[in-house]
């Protein structure tokens, strides 16, 4: 019989759940996008109830589109994106409200508040993280400060947090009757509530935050068995073997295992990650410090990471809210039509402005614009600003690292629109290479939970696995390159200080 993993991603826009052979290729695929809810400006919910339904449905499509049950289904593995905040009550299995997502920015007062002693980078040395609204635990603060009867029950012990790999490994396993708790090391670093070396909650730190351990989950590593999927499951008793945020796992899809290695991802918004080893390096340029992965009883492996928050999402931006394109691969059409930007830049700020800056201060900006500029040269403008924070972030890694990268591994949507890949090229000055299975969110927990249960043996088979698909070489002009570079930091400086 026929044997897979199955990988279910809980991403930011949808829930998937992917099934994959053992060469690391994609057998079939259940996919159902959630509803974005924005009640005011900078707020970004999720329902957690439709999250949940919608992961049990994307399983049910995998499986029945490869006409395989649970008895071809050797190991679960969960991404998810990271931060996003659940809060609910063990009780009754309901949430105490929505998610709260990543991009949310609701909690700048707590951040100010928890930095009025000591600054934003109060905990960097131990969690790695300045104190930034990104991070899930401002937003349980959030939560707990301003949601009825939140606190009382949270300190009766009734109240379960998690991010969503918690939230539906929750579920999977019976959820009332006797659901895990449980994170693995990649999502408890995007907490600020967790020691980097030791990889323990800190009491200290949950306490500056009015957050009550009990309502924390167990940390455990990327690979192992954590439990099994309950009953009432289509994936009754397959364990849940693997979990890895959905960065780390891009990390791990695409073979960046050692020292030295990276990804960038292109979602909706683009996340660049450095593989550190062993080693915790604390960032003088404006990256996080994060776990890349942690198999079983093996050391941690540490990474930087530059965060970018709105990348894929400016573009669905043009198509929402603004009507100027119909369907995301538009923007590439429009773009093509014109050879230069036209000189405007868009500097995408919606969340204030993530790595290198971390301003929380900023907001958007469209600067460059005369009579001449039409909407080809804005869609040209909206791809390029996703490459120009790339290659902010990318000189960030390399002035941490003191070596620079010589080439740059990609997936994620975006990566299918080659006007930007190249222009990646052209700004990075160096080559930007994709791999065969660009889903490598997926395949990284595939393959966490299949090294669990000796699907796959060790990482010399994964590497075996990867495939060169395209490459760009970069192609312009350094002196155009330099130009351009140069106007889009200048553009960046406009964001500055707008928020009153
Ligand atoms: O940190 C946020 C990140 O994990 C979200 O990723 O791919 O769902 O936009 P994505």
């Amino acid at each position: 019989m026929a044997k897979y993993v199955i990988a279910i991603d809980q991403g930011t826009t949808s829930s998937r759940a992917i099934l994959f052979d053992r060469s690391g290729s994609i057998v079939s695929t259940g996919q159902l996008e959630h509803e974005q809810i924005f009640p005011h400006a900078g707020w970004v919910e999720h329902d957690p109830m439709e999250i949940w339904e919608h992961t049990r449905e994307a399983i049910g499509q995998a499986l029945s589109k490869a006409n395989v049950t649970r008895h071809n289904v050797e190991a679960i593995g969960i991404t998810n994106q990271r931060e996003t905040t659940v809060v609910w009550d063990k009780t009754t299995g309901k949430p105490v409200y929505n998610a709260i997502v990543w991009q949310d920015t609701r909690t700048q007062p707590i951040v100010d508040r928890l930095a009025a002693e000591g600054g934003v980078d109060r905990f960097k040395d131990v969690v790695g993280l300045p104190l930034a609204t990104y991070f899930a635990g401002t937003k349980i603060a959030w939560i707990l400060e301003n949601v009825e009867g939140a606190r009382e029950k949270a300190e009766a012990g009734d109240l379960l947090f998690g991010t969503t790999d918690t939230w539906v490994i929750w579920n999977l396993t019976g959820g009332v009757e006797g659901g895990i708790h449980v994170t693995d090391v990649t999502n408890a670093s995007r907490t600020l509530f967790m020691d980097l070396t030791t990889l323990s909650w800190r009491e200290d730190i949950l306490a500056e935050f009015g957050v009550p351990l009990s309502m924390l989950p167990e940390i455990k590593s990327s690979s192992e068995v954590y439990g099994h999927a309950s009953d009432e499951s289509l994936l009754r008793e397959t364990p849940i073997a693997g979990i890895l945020g959905d960065q780390q796992a891009a990390t791990f899809g695409q073979a960046a295992f050692d020292a030295g290695e990276a990804k960038n991802t292109y979602g909706t918004g683009n996340f660049l990650i450095f593989n550190t080893g062993e080693e915790i390096v604390k960032s003088e340029n404006g990256l996080l410090t994060t776990v890349g992965y942690k198999l079983g009883d093996q050391p941690a492996h540490y990474a930087l990471e530059g965060s970018i928050a709105v990348t894929g999402s400016l573009i669905q931006w043009l198509r929402d809210n603004l009507g100027l394109i119909s369907s995301a691969p538009q923007v590439e059409t429009l773009a093509a039509k014109v050879e230069d930007n036209g000189g405007v830049y868009i500097v995408p700020a919606f969340s204030g402005l993530f790595a290198p800056y971390w301003r929380p201060d900023a907001r958007g900006a469209v600067v460059g614009l005369t009579r001449y500029v039409n909407k080809n040269h804005v869609a040209r403008a909206a791809l390029e600003s996703t490459a120009f924070q790339t290659a902010e972030v990318l000189d960030a890694v390399n002035a941490d690292s003191g070596v620079p990268l010589e080439e740059l591994k990609v997936d994620g949507g975006m990566t299918a629109n080659d006007t930007l890949m190249q222009f990646q090229a052209d700004v990075l000055g160096v080559p930007v290479v994709r791999p065969v299975v660009a889903e490598t969110t997926a395949l990284g927990a595939a393959y966490v939970a299949g090294l669990a249960v000796g699907f796959w043996e060790n990482l010399d088979d994964l590497r075996g696995n990867w495939q060169e698909d395209k490459r760009w070489e970069p192609n312009l002009d350094p002196a155009e390159r330099d130009r351009q570079y140069r106007l889009w930091k200048k553009a960046v400086t406009r964001t500055f200080d707008w928020v009153d």
